[in-house]
């Protein structure tokens, strides 16, 4: 439900700075612009339908609309970008996170909602350094990305939180202790994962490309894209 709120700022935040980019990282940043504009784009499709069904949801979609608008008005060209990366490792997190669990997580859900999910992570570890080397040819400091990276966290975690109880509500959940003992279950795993990868992150010397990828997403892709 986030995405196409902060996926957008991401994008604006990385399109700025586009011009005081070198070749070949220019045109990588101008592909990742583009490969982030298709995510928002499709889950504001997703929203849209999600949205119809429930419309109690718009409330939500109005919050995270506004946070994220009050944060762009209030960053620096150069916090939008470290934002950007910062949020690139939090997403790079959440796929790894999900392609050890995509069964229990995904098993039985809407085809299509699937195929938007996995796509959309696969695509996320694909560019997961983009974001970072702009931060880093524009001069941005480490301290300023681990900053924007725990804000980037704060919001996904508040908001998925938000977002996931106000689904459990309007789809008559809220009650079943199953369902809660499910998501702090899940929210803990997710935490653990997290936390010491953003630590390590926030090290000096630090590269994404450091991290070993999932092979699951790299088979997903493989496996789903058109004749090239
Ligand atoms: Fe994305
Ligand atoms: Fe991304």
């Amino acid at each position: 439900m986030l995405m196409p709120y902060a996926e957008p700022f991401v994008v604006r935040s990385i399109k700025a700075v586009v011009d005081r980019l070198d070749e070949p990282l220019r045109s990588a940043a101008v592909a990742y612009a583009r490969q982030e504009g298709q995510h928002h784009a499709q889950h504001r499709r997703f929203n849209d339908l999600v949205v119809a069904r429930h419309p109690v949801l718009r409330l939500n979609e109005r919050w995270m609309g506004r946070a994220y608008r009050v944060i762009e008005r209030r960053s620096s060209p150069d916090f939008g970008v470290a934002f950007a990366a910062g949020f690139e490792s939090v997403a790079y997190v959440a796929a790894r996170w999900v392609a050890s669990r995509h069964t229990t997580l995904l098993g039985g859900a809407d085809p299509a909602a699937r195929d938007l999910f996995l796509w959309h992570l696969a695509e996320e570890v694909e560019h997961k350094s983009v974001a970072f080397e702009v931060h880093e040819a524009i001069g941005g400091r480490r301290f300023r990305y681990a900053v924007a990276m725990m804000l980037s966290a704060f919001l996904l975690a508040w908001f998925s939180f938000a977002n996931t109880l106000a689904m459990l509500a309007v789809t008559g959940r809220i009650l079943n202790p199953l369902a809660h003992l499910r998501l702090l279950f899940w929210s803990i795993s997710f935490v653990f994962d997290l936390l010491p990868a953003m630590a390590v992150s926030a090290m000096p010397g630090h590269h994404p490309r450091d991290l070993v990828d999932p092979l699951f997403f790299d088979l997903w892709l493989a496996e789903h894209r058109g004749p090239q």
